[in-house]
């Protein structure tokens, strides 16, 4: 999806990093330090937002850009520059196999009070009255067709309700919940923040995060961002068999 802002286009994906930068900074230790960013995403995630800051940062996905700053694996499978300063992940945790596995070597990645600032997805808050809010405020056919319009479709021809319907798509799909990925951060890092907000609007039309949140304060829909920020403790994961 692309809106238009004056004379530039500016995609559901920029307008969703732009949202989320201010809290990535703000639980970042200072400049300069040693940054990964697990699952940047074609665009870069933070990366470039990092680098104009003075961090030293690395992006590690299969679908992560060309260059320097890139490594184009999975991060199980990238010889992570450690020890890191801080890690950083942004809606690919849900997404990976084994989220123990990928903790426990973040886990070692990162030096004695490492960071890790982590936005996710509750996908458990997607119930009815949420999907049924985002599915109205959809752009029409004349735009790119993003995720949510494919859930619509999709629910729409399965004829189930919609609880059977999310949760049988995120069962075909492999994701993890937002309740497995925090109990998965809680066992490994000291909580420093949790926070529940706005999820949906960079891929809405014409919604503000403000708009969201305001649907949220008022009852309508449940708030399925997760803001995660924790510090490694002393504890190590056990070695891998
Ligand atoms: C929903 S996209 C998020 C992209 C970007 N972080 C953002 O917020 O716009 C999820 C990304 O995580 C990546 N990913 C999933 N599992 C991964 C893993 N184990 N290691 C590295 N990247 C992974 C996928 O390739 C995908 O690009």
């Amino acid at each position: 999806m692309a809106d238009g802002v004056g004379s530039v286009s500016v995609t559901s994906d920029e307008r969703w990093l732009a949202a989320n930068w201010p809290f990535v900074r703000a639980r970042l230790p200072a400049a300069p330090a040693r940054v990964a960013e697990i699952g940047c995403g074609p665009l870069g995630g933070f990366v470039p937002m990092m680098e104009a800051v003075g961090y030293q940062a690395t992006g590690i996905d299969p679908e992560a850009p060309l260059g320097p700053s890139y490594r184009q694996v999975l991060f199980e499978d990238c010889a992570v520059p450690s020890p890191l300063d801080a890690i950083v992940a942004c809606t690919s945790l849900h997404h990976t196999g084994d989220l123990g596995a990928v903790l426990d070597l973040a886990v070692r990645a990162l030096a004695p009070g490492g960071q890790v600032v982590i936005v996710e997805w509750a996908r458990e808050r997607f119930d009815e009255p949420t999907a049924r809010w985002c599915f109205a405020r959809l752009s029409g056919p004349d735009v790119d067709q993003g995720w949510l319009h494919r859930r619509r479709a999709q629910w729409q021809e399965s004829g189930q309700p919609w609880a059977v319907f999310l949760r049988s798509w995120a069962h075909a799909e492999g994701l993890h919940s937002g309740q497995d990925i925090i109990r998965e951060l809680d066992a490994r890092f000291d909580r420093q923040a949790l926070a529940f907000g706005p999820y949906f609007f960079a891929d809405l039309a014409g919604t503000s995060d403000a708009d969201e949140q305001a649907a949220i304060d008022s009852g309508l829909i449940q708030p399925n961002r997760i803001q995660y920020a924790g510090r490694r403790n002393g504890r190590q994961p056990a070695a891998s068999a």
